[in-house]
């Protein structure tokens, strides 16, 4: 892959914040974006032409190198496409993890959602990824549902409609095929006792200056963002209480949520924990110029409830790096490092190969946009149809996935009885 490729313009999935809450977030100077000009990648925002290498660099984690690729191989006896695309491209530990792993001491794996509006194809690749891992290395999940990150960060969002976008998140959850015996799900305003007591320990940990300087917060914060972090941090902790034994964390996720990750792993050990390793994923450009990928545009991204006939629609009326004629498009080539459809393309259908013969055929005008939007046409529609049938048994599933056993909509009523 030519390293011109590293650098991607894209706009993060649901940005929720109103221009109010980011001025919470932005007017502090300590705030941890990455003070870099051209691009910005916090939990909350992420915006600009970002620069992977340098996100490493302002975030201090590290290359997934070779090296790390072969002990990778070692293991599972291949190297997955995601890992070889490099849309996981920097982690933290992941050596140490597989290092305890190769002597016995298995990890958890902890990921998350902020339901915050219906689930799309970006949000689904770290959890296509998440299956495979637990399907590799034979271990347990948690998954993590912030409604109440999303309540509190979200001017706009109440919680009935954040409970019935947890909802429906939890039915592509269990789409995407984790094992029911070996996944749980949180959803953090219904099981917060699973949470709770960690959160406090972790909580006690951190000063306000350092959540400050971390996060960003302002004296015009609400005092609920404030102290929101530790929840984020506690599943964590909470496989090593399962287990009744220090237990290691492993956390695919995308790169924005690292301050999280950031906090708690300088906390861990003062509590007896092991600090939680990660796995990065970059982000994935919405179907528009620059134009992020959000459930608020619709036309922009492609969901896992969309028809066929709309997903087409979509990808035919999408911005791609072509040239505005045919003839210019033959003469000058197109764009492929800014075309959404050939990152799609490129991160889940194309093999390696097909994808280098896509990108040459593209950059030097053999190939017309056209092309390969009927190619993504193809690729897409059984994908999502694949989705959708799953989705529809899954309500069916949702006790056996839910961490306290129970129906999504038991309210668990309080009562004297
Ligand atoms: N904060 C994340 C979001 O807004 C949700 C989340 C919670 C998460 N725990 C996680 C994401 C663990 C990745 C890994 O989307």
């Amino acid at each position: 892959m030519s390293s011109e490729k590293e650098n991607i313009s894209y706009q993060k999935n649901d940005i929720t914040l109103d221009s109010s809450d980011m001025e919470k977030i932005d007017n502090d100077s300590e705030s941890d974006s990455t003070g870099d000009k051209d691009f910005i990648v916090t939990p909350w925002e992420v915006a600009g032409d970002i620069n992977y290498s340098k996100l490493i660099e302002k975030f201090g984690t590290y290359t997934i190198g070779n090296t790390l690729l072969e002990k990778i191989k070692d293991i599972t006896g291949e190297i997955h496409p995601f890992l070889k695309n490099k849309y996981f491209f920097s982690h933290r530990d992941l050596d140490v993890v597989l290092d305890e792993y190769s002597r016995g001491n298995r990890f958890y794996l902890y990921t998350g959602r902020g339901p915050s509006g219906m689930v799309h194809l970006g949000h689904l690749m770290p959890w296509l990824f998440t299956k495979y891992l637990q399907e590799k290395f034979d271990v347990k999940l948690i998954f993590q549902l912030t409604d109440d990150e999303k309540f509190l960060f979200n001017g706009n969002l109440n919680m009935k409609t954040i409970q019935k976008y947890t909802y429906e998140n939890v039915l592509d959850i269990i789409s995407v095929g984790f094992d029911s015996k070996k996944t749980k799900i949180i959803v953090d305003t219904k099981h917060i006792k699973y949470l709770y007591p960690l959160s406090i320990e972790i909580a006690k940990k951190i000063t306000y200056s350092t959540a400050k300087a971390v996060f960003g917060f302002s004296n015009s914060s609400n005092i609920g963002m404030v102290g929101f972090p530790p929840v984020q941090g506690a599943p964590c902790f909470l496989p090593s209480i399962i287990e009744n034994r220090p237990t290691p964390v492993l956390i695919p996720a995308a790169i924005d949520q690292d301050p999280y990750w950031r906090v708690t792993r300088d906390i861990a050990e003062k509590l007896g924990y092991p600090k939680p390793a990660q796995i990065h994923s970059k982000f994935i450009p919405g179907l528009s110029s620059g134009g992020k990928m959000s459930s608020s545009k619709p036309d922009t991204a492609l969901f896992t409830v969309d028809d066929p006939e709309i997903l087409e629609t979509k990808i035919k009326n999408t911005f791609t790096g072509g040239q505005p004629t045919v003839a210019l498009q033959r003469k000058l080539g197109g764009n492929a490092n800014i075309c959404p459809v050939y990152w799609y393309l490129n991160y889940l259908f194309d093999t390696e190969k097909e994808s280098q013969e896509r990108y040459s055929d593209c950059t030097s005008g053999n190939l017309l946009c056209g092309e390969c939007k009927s190619d993504m046409i193809i690729k897409i529609k059984p994908f999502i149809k694949d989705i959708q049938t799953k989705r529809e048994k899954a309500q069916d599933l949702i006790k056996d996935f839910m961490i306290d056993g129970k129906e999504f909509f038991d309210n668990g009523n309080a009562s004297f009885n």
